[in-house]
């Protein structure tokens, strides 16, 4: 069972976007696919035209709840083989509530750990590098990178280096690696360009082939609650979802 999370600090990367789009990919390849938002925004959840706002118990009660199990969270999708745990503004207590909590960099590792059935558990998470990211670190594997080509990008790049270290270091998680990092809102200009240079010499080897280009059917297909294989299966932003999720699904093993 593979674990794959997208991670950026930074918002408006696209790991929403991406993580949705991978999983329902993988799924509709026959994989057995859990994905799991931890964004309190919920939009993972949203973008397969769930009304999230209703879902209870959801992610927030799975970790803060000891009696809430995973059978309880885990919802069908319109995508065959792909499951969801939805999120929703209730998760944004999450720090403060789990604060005092021993455990509460774990909550969300001990609730999987059980876990099983799955060929893929995607995880998209917040905007932050704060406690619910370290959860998603801690319960998973693989960390893909989504990098909006902007002039800061780089910095942010540094700061998740950075958190990953930290907590392998501080949590003896060994088998955590940053596997890709994914260029986004990529645009054929000399900025976008010399910093896709600058994301290669850091991370060599480790920068996806494909550059996911703007394609505004990508964010249509949210706005109706689609996938972008139900919404625009043939559009240039399908295209350039698949060959990304080729890329991600032909990366070796890391802790499996
Ligand atoms: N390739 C693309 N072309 C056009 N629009 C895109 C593309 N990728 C993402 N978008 C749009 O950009 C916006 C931000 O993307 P997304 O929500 O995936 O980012 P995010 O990193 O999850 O943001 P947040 O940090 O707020 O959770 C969305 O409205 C999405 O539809
Ligand atoms: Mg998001």
């Amino acid at each position: 069972m593979r674990r794959i999370a997208f991670v950026n600090e930074k918002g408006g990367s696209c790991k929403t976007t991406l993580s949705v789009n991978v999983a329902a990919w993988l799924a509709r390849r026959g994989k057995r696919v859990l994905l799991l938002d931890l964004d309190p925004q919920g939009q993972a959840g949203k973008s397969l035209g769930l009304y999230v706002r209703d879902l209870v118990p959801n992610v927030f009660h799975l970790m803060m709840d000891p009696a809430c199990t995973l059978e309880q969270v885990i919802r069908p999708t319109p995508v065959p083989n792909l499951s969801v745990v939805v999120s929703n503004k209730a998760l944004a207590d999450f720090p403060v509530e789990a604060a005092t909590h021993p455990d509460r960099e774990r909550k969300l590792q001990h609730k999987l750990a059980g876990l099983s059935g799955y060929d893929y558990v995607i995880f998209d998470s917040p905007p932050s590098l704060g406690l619910l990211t370290v959860n998603v670190m801690l319960s998973t594997t693989e960390i893909v990178v989504p990098v909006n080509l902007t002039y800061f990008a780089l910095d942010g790049c540094a700061e998740i280096v950075e958190t990953v270290e930290r907590v392998k270091e501080r949590f003896e998680k060994r088998d955590l690696e940053i596997v890709l990092v994914v260029p986004t809102l990529y645009r054929a200009t000399r900025l976008a360009d010399e910093i896709m240079e600058k994301l290669k010499a850091h991370f060599p080897g480790r920068t996806a082939r494909t550059a996911i280009g703007y394609n505004v059917k990508i964010d249509e297909a949210q706005s109706h609650g689609k996938t972008i294989w139900e919404y625009a299966g043939w559009s240039r932003g399908a295209q350039m979802i698949e060959a990304l999720a080729r890329e991600i699904e032909r990366l070796p093993a890391v802790g499996r």
